[in-house]
């Protein structure tokens, strides 16, 4: 049987105290153990994004991180962007222009792409659209997802 750790960790500015396997992901904390399912479990081996989350603002894939190695740092979920009860701008703009896609990709799509306009205040659509490489969506496209980032950074002029 795998071991137990216990440790705290902070996730969307709360601290938790948490006692999980020694080899348990992020992804399997936040969703069954603190019961924050919006990063979702769709490849669980790195490739698809669905599982997005911030490790001290940057972007991370939970699936591939060992819970107990964030430990001191900041985790933030899609749970946790925003002000609270409020959408940001972004995803506003995804509302707006038709790019709630499935339940599975969006998350991922919001939390890499908050992250990117907030590094990258201007960026032109193909930047944008490269900025999305690590998030695969095998359905719907991405046309209206890079429409909402567009809309985003043409009110921010
Ligand atoms: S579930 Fe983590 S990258 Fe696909
Ligand atoms: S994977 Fe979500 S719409 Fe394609």
């Amino acid at each position: 049987m795998t071991e137990k750790i216990d440790f705290t960790i902070a996730v969307n500015g709360a601290r938790h105290a948490v006692s999980v396997p020694s080899d348990a992901t992020l992804l399997r904390l936040l969703r069954e153990d603190l019961l924050l399912t919006g990063a979702k479990r769709g490849c669980n081996q790195g490739v698809c994004g669905a599982c997005t989350v911030w490790i001290d603002g940057a972007p991370a894939r939970a699936c591939l991180t060992l819970a107990a190695n964030v430990g001191e740092r900041e985790v933030t979920t899609i749970e946790g962007i925003g002000e609270q009860g409020r959408l940001t701008a972004l995803q506003e703009a995804f509302v707006n222009h038709g790019a709630m896609q499935c339940g599975f990709c969006t998350p991922g799509m919001v939390m890499s792409l908050e992250a990117f306009l907030r590094d990258n205040p201007a960026p032109d659509r193909s930047a944008l659209r490269a900025s999305l490489s690590g998030q695969l969506c095998r359905c719907t496209g991405y046309s209206k997802i890079l429409d909402a980032a567009m809309a985003v950074v043409k009110d921010r002029k």
